[in-house]
């Protein structure tokens, strides 16, 4: 009897503990559709976005100063500043997840629903991939990012002044797919805003 309880109460147990650990998914599919996107959500894509133009024109500028203690400044910028974005991207994905975000205008033809998540897909894997060739060429070319010149960031590879070139191509091409990739955004945010006079701007802002 009492090893039957035991058993019971066992059960009981580890189904609370899968019940708990599903428990925000399955509330996710019974919330109610939102029509705009929470605080979080909003205050993450303006902060994101606000860092990756800063560091894209940062990019763009540091690269072509000549040497001076000046540019080292700004590549640390550049650097603190793109590890944050790497942070960030995991909270914004994980916060993308657990809170669903408010559908698509339903005027939207199978084309551009299409366009908009493989849209949005890539600027989040580019939001990946871009910081990690970045801390990858640092490490390649023996200088190691500390965050904020606080915290050491390990070097991910040794030494190696090829694969530094390599990453580095990689970076600026990454870049430009990004740059591409934020044209079509914006275009797009626009075209809803003015042209089709929905609320896919306002939901955001
Ligand atoms: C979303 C994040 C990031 C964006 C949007 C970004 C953007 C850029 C851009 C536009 C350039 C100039 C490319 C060129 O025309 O040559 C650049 C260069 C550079 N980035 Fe990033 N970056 C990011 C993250 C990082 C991270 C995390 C690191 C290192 C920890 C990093 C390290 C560098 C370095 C060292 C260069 C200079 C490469 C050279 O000397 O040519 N970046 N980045």
């Amino acid at each position: 009897m009492a090893s039957n309880l035991f058993i019971v109460a066992n059960y009981a147990t580890k189904m609370s503990l899968v019940a708990s650990f599903f428990a925000p998914v399955i509330a996710l599919q019974f919330t109610p559709m939102n029509t705009t996107y929470t605080k979080t959500a909003k205050s993450l894509h303006w902060l994101m976005a606000a860092l990756i133009g800063g560091l894209i024109v940062l990019g763009l500028i540091m690269t072509e100063l000549p040497l001076s203690p000046d540019k080292l400044t700004l590549y640390s910028w550049h650097k603190w500043a793109g590890v944050t974005v790497f942070l960030l991207v995991w909270i914004r994905l994980g916060w993308r997840i657990t809170h669903r975000p408010p559908p698509l205008p339903s005027a939207l033809s199978a084309r551009g629903r299409f366009a908009a998540h493989a849209g949005h897909a890539a600027l989040y894997l580019v939001m990946i991939i871009i910081p990690i060739t970045g801390w990858l060429m640092s490490s390649a070319k023996g200088f190691q990012t500390v965050w904020f010149g606080i915290l050491p960031i390990p070097d991910l590879v040794g030494r190696d002044r090829e694969l530094g070139e390599l990453l580095q191509q990689a970076h600026k091409l990454l870049n430009y797919g990004l740059m591409f990739l934020l044209a079509g955004h914006v275009a797009a945010a626009l075209w809803h805003h003015f042209i089709l006079r929905d609320e896919t701007l306002r939901r955001i802002r």
